[in-house]
């Protein structure tokens, strides 16, 4: 298996709508990823490919010397298998060399499975916008990496290549 960590073009688009859609209960609409790919000169935008298959997305604004994780989500069929640590890993790693010294992401209350990951990479809870979240609701929990770069353990596995 081998798992590759590149920049998203627009040729991936349709396919990163597709797994957002099956990721997402208020998913971006197409032209979002497009624009973000193609106009948007703050975006970072990274796919991950595994045998050849896009199967991970992710994207990040970069603000001056914040990187702000807009959106990331792996394909329901290939969860639990590191694909969206090696994500996070390359876009902060990457973010950091253009100077971002602190990362910023917003999460689901009651997403156990994303907040336990950010947490492990250094997330910490900074705060809370109550109702956030228009289908149901819910709370966003604002997490904070409060510096880059990333400790060595993040360092790429031999799976992962940069861009
Ligand atoms: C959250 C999400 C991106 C994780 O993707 P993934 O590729 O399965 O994650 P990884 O395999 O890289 O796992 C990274 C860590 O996250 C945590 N994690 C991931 N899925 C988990 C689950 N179902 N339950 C508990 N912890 C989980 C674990 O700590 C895991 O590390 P470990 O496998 O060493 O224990 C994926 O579940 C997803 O796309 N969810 C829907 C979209 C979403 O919620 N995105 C985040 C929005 S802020």
């Amino acid at each position: 298996m081998s798992l590759v960590v590149r920049r998203m073009t627009v040729e991936d688009v349709p396919t990163a709508h597709e797994i957002d859609i099956s990721s997402f209960t208020l998913p971006w609409p197409e032209r979002s990823f497009r624009f973000e790919v193609t106009d948007n000169p703050a975006a970072r935008c990274w796919v991950a490919e595994l045998d050849g298959r896009v199967v991970g997305i992710l994207v990040l604004w970069l603000i001056v010397d914040e990187a702000h994780i807009a959106s990331l989500a792996t394909h329901p069929d290939f969860r639990r298998q590191g694909i969206a640590k090696q994500l996070l890993v390359v876009a902060l790693d990457k973010a950091y060399t253009e100077g971002a010294r602190t990362a910023f992401l917003e999460v689901r209350d009651g997403n156990e499975a994303a907040r336990r990951m950010y947490q492990k990479f250094g997330f910490e809870e900074v705060g809370r916008r109550e109702r956030y979240y228009k289908d149901n609701n819910e709370d966003a929990i604002l997490m904070t990496l409060k510096r880059l770069p990333l400790a060595p353990v993040f360092r790429l596995s031999d799976r992962g290549e940069r861009e």
